[in-house]
């Protein structure tokens, strides 16, 4: 759940499920499914695959994994990879159900390119469904997590042997507003947003593509 663009994840890519399930205290694949109940069927897009930790929880689904890292991506064992970025999407226009995207905002080079690509591929109607990680919602809580994953982050990281990939994390959290703000506006409607995680600072946000 780092976040700094695709080459910090190609130089811990080995190191990546394993420090990640550390991070999240073993929840990171509950928070990815809760958000999968959103994630209609067909044929859909996971942006920002990484190694395909959400493949297992598919179902049924047609998945094209897409990720600019190559050393994340060949970790993926979906049988459609795409190495792409977010904000150009080699895909036509609506020819997708749904697109899932688990702890990538953060790390894009730019939400609206992206948000905008993710609508023009969506057929109309279809739903988009992010999970990533921000600060927790008032000032207290806030201050605690703060103080909780400065400490926490890089010490994991440190222990992982990637210091300095691990401390972007922590700053990383502060680099996006809160979803509702995110969101707000774009070119995708959005439906819902709900939290997870410690004090809340994993969050949820269905988006949907106008008929
Ligand atoms: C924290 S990992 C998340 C991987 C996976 N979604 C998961 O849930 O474990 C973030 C992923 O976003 C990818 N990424 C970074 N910049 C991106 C961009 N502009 N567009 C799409 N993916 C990007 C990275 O290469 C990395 O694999």
């Amino acid at each position: 759940m780092t976040g700094k663009g695709p080459d910090v994840f190609s130089d811990i890519a080995d190191r990546y499920d394993r420090v990640n399930r550390i991070l999240s205290l073993g929840r990171d694949r509950a928070w990815r499914q809760r958000a999968l109940e959103f994630l209609p069927q067909g044929r859909v897009l996971d942006l920002g695959a990484g190694t395909g930790a959400v493949n297992v929880d598919m179902g049924e689904r047609t998945l094209i994994a897409a990720d600019p890292s190559l050393p994340m991506l060949s970790r993926n064992d979906s049988p459609a990879r795409l190495a792409a970025f977010g904000e150009r999407l080699p895909l036509a226009d609506s020819v997708l159900d749904g697109v899932f995207s688990a702890f990538v905002f953060r790390n894009l080079t730019s939400v609206p390119e992206t948000l905008a690509e993710i609508h023009r591929v969506l057929r109309p109607g279809a739903s988009a469904v992010i999970v990533d990680l921000t600060r927790p919602i008032g000032k207290m809580k806030q201050g605690l997590h703060r103080m909780g994953s400065a400490v926490f982050v890089p010490l994991v990281g440190r222990l992982a042997g990637a210091p300095s990939e691990y401390r972007y994390l922590n700053v990383s959290l502060d680099k996006l507003p809160s979803p509702e703000l995110l969101f707000a506006g774009g070119p995708l409607a959005l439906d819902h947003t709900w939290r997870m995680g410690p004090l809340g600072f994993v969050y949820g946000a269905v988006l949907k593509r106008g008929r």
